[in-house]
């Protein structure tokens, strides 16, 4: 009984010290991405103007990490903030959440170069933090070279907008020790000629992070296979009222194939410039989570670019009612 007892305990310790030296071996090797480059990108103004224009547009950065008022349709962007933080992501999963940070110099004042382009491309912070990839890095990191630079070197100008800090994000069991294997090594491509208009439109897209909202996912956040770009992902803008993501592949029926690429070019224009629209009484469930405001300012030409590249998805019978209903 007694040597039973000591084989017992010698058992229980040895798992013990075998739990221990795995999750000292898994928070040394994850995240596993190559250290922040030496690197101080050169801030030309036509490199300002191109990181300005994916920021603002394409790249969705802006309108993360600024406030957005949800009154109005598609919740532009607030005037002045952007940059700033502070965005609540909870998804009604609480207790999880997330705050988006401070982009301005007030937040990455101190950071070097090298460690925007790692926290961009591969998903860990200054401190070694591994980010939730709400934070697009997996799209940026695909994102050629010099775009990732124009868009470092943009942010290096936008105003400084000191913001308290944020609140520490909340992740469930198991994410915690999830999110530490997500990050990856960037693969940086070249961009492909805007003349080549289907691998130019996957570049877009990829950059405009369509696939995130509009390519419906499992439990575990896995894209849905056979689903691509099908739509019907549910969203409570701001906690409230209900939409679906709409069916962008070339089904007649119940996706875009019908429409023309004038049509589609035209949806996003009719935003450009456009009277915000405040959302009065029941409209307010109506409401998008589809920033079309920050969209619209997407040039004619890669707008489209990502119509040629939709329209070479399989068309996926998936008919969205957008409003209404329950998820
Ligand atoms: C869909 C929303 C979203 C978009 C788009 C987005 N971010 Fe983020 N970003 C976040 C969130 C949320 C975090 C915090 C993640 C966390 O705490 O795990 C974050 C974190 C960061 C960080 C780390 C900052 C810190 O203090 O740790 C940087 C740098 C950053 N983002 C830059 C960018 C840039 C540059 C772009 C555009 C190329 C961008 N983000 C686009 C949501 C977004
Ligand atoms: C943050 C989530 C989100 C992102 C990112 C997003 N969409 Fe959407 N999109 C939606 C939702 C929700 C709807 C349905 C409500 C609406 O029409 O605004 C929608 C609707 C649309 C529609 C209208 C289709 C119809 O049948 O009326 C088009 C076209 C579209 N999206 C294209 C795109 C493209 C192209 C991108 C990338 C540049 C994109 N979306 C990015 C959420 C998103």
């Amino acid at each position: 009984m007694k040597l039973l007892l000591k084989i017992l305990g010698a058992l229980v310790v040895l798992a013990a010290v075998v739990v221990g030296a795995g999750l000292a071996y898994f928070f040394l090797r994850y995240p596993n991405v190559p250290a922040a480059e030496t690197v101080t990108v050169p801030k030309t103004p036509e490199r300002v103007a191109r990181g300005k224009y994916l920021a603002e547009h394409v790249t969705g950065c802006v309108v993360c990490h600024a406030d957005r008022d949800w009154s109005v349709f598609s919740a532009p962007v607030v005037g002045g903030t952007a940059g700033k933080g502070g965005q609540r992501f909870g998804f009604g999963l609480e207790p999880f959440v997330l705050y988006a940070k401070n982009i301005t110099p007030a937040g990455l004042g101190e950071w070097t170069d090298g460690e925007v382009i790692r926290a961009m491309t591969t998903g860990v912070g200054r401190d070694g933090t591994a980010l939730f990839p709400l934070m697009p890095y997996p799209h940026f990191g695909k994102l050629a070279r010099e775009d990732v630079e124009a868009i470092v070197a943009f942010l290096r100008t936008l105003p400084a907008v000191a913001n308290p800090p944020e609140p520490a994000r909340s992740l469930n069991f198991p994410l915690p020790l999830i999110v530490r294997t997500i990050p990856t090594a960037a693969s940086h491509r070249p961009m492909p000629s805007p003349s080549d208009r289907v691998a130019y439109g996957e570049y877009v897209i990829n950059a405009a992070l369509c696939s995130d909202c509009h390519t419906p996912i499992d439990g575990q956040g896995a894209p849905l296979p056979g689903m691509d770009y099908a739509g019907g992902m549910v969203f409570t803008p701001n906690g409230s009222g209900l939409v679906r993501s709409a069916n962008l592949t070339p089904d007649a029926g119940t996706g875009i194939g019908t429409w023309t690429e004038q049509q589609f070019v035209d949806k996003f224009r009719a935003f450009r410039g456009a009277p915000a629209r405040r959302l009065e009484g029941a409209e307010r469930d109506q409401q998008t989570e589809m920033p079309w405001t920050d969209y619209a300012g997407m040039t004619d030409d890669d707008l489209a670019a990502i119509y040629a590249y939709l329209r070479t998805q399989k068309p996926v019978v998936n008919r969205v009612e957008k409003f209404a209903g329950t998820p």
